[in-house]
């Protein structure tokens, strides 16, 4: 059995999404959602979703092993972050190694690093007159967006397209292809 942790910052649609997807399938349990956000919508999904989640703060994360060890009294065996803001902190790395994923929605390596999350990745693609964005799942390294790419796919972004468009097809490619690629790592381990 795979017990998966989620980490979210936001609406967790992709949360959601993942849980949903995995629902069918014995070998797999999403077994907690965290948070960074004692306000994020993803906390009431955990609960319609009857999922366990933990809020923490900033500092706990990023100066405590609080975290960890909540992950290892779980049997946590793989970390899901999507969504999440936070830089991962090298316990959570050290201890998980090549068992976090991340998704960002864009085509790594463009339009990543410091400040590209969320809807400013999509404002940046769009003011740049790019024809084409995508998704990137990949590993998570100490160097937040600069891990081992898992697998990318891409749309195209019209002239007439607005940031909310983009971010519509990103959500798109997202929903379709995360619990997939996940799926794929677990079955290729
Ligand atoms: C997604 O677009 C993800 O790629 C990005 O943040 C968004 C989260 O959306 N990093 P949601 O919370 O899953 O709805």
């Amino acid at each position: 059995m795979t017990r998966i942790a989620i980490f979210a910052s936001g609406s967790g649609s992709n949360a959601e999404n993942i849980v949903n997807y995995f629902n069918e399938n014995d070998a797999v349990e999403i077994s907690l959602i965290l948070t960074n956000k004692a306000n994020a919508f993803v906390l009431e999904r955990a609960k319609k979703l009857s999922i366990e989640s933990l809020v923490f703060s900033r500092k706990q994360f990023l100066e405590t092993d609080e975290v960890l060890h909540f992950l290892t009294e779980n049997n946590i065996n793989l970390i899901v972050l999507a969504g999440f803001l936070l830089k991962i902190p090298e316990n959570l790395i050290k201890s998980f190694p090549n068992k976090i994923v991340n998704i960002h929605p864009a085509l790594l390596p463009k339009y990543g690093g410091k400040g590209m999350y969320g809807d400013n990745v999509h404002k940046a693609v769009v003011e740049d007159k790019e024809t084409e964005s995508g998704i990137t799942i990949h590993y998570v390294n100490e160097n937040y967006d600069e891990g081992k790419i898992i697998f990318q796919a891409k749309c195209a972004v019209l002239t007439t397209d607005t940031f909310e468009d983009v971010a519509s097809k990103i959500h798109k490619l997202e929903y379709e292809h995360f619990p997939k690629a996940i799926d794929f790592l677990l079955k290729n381990k």
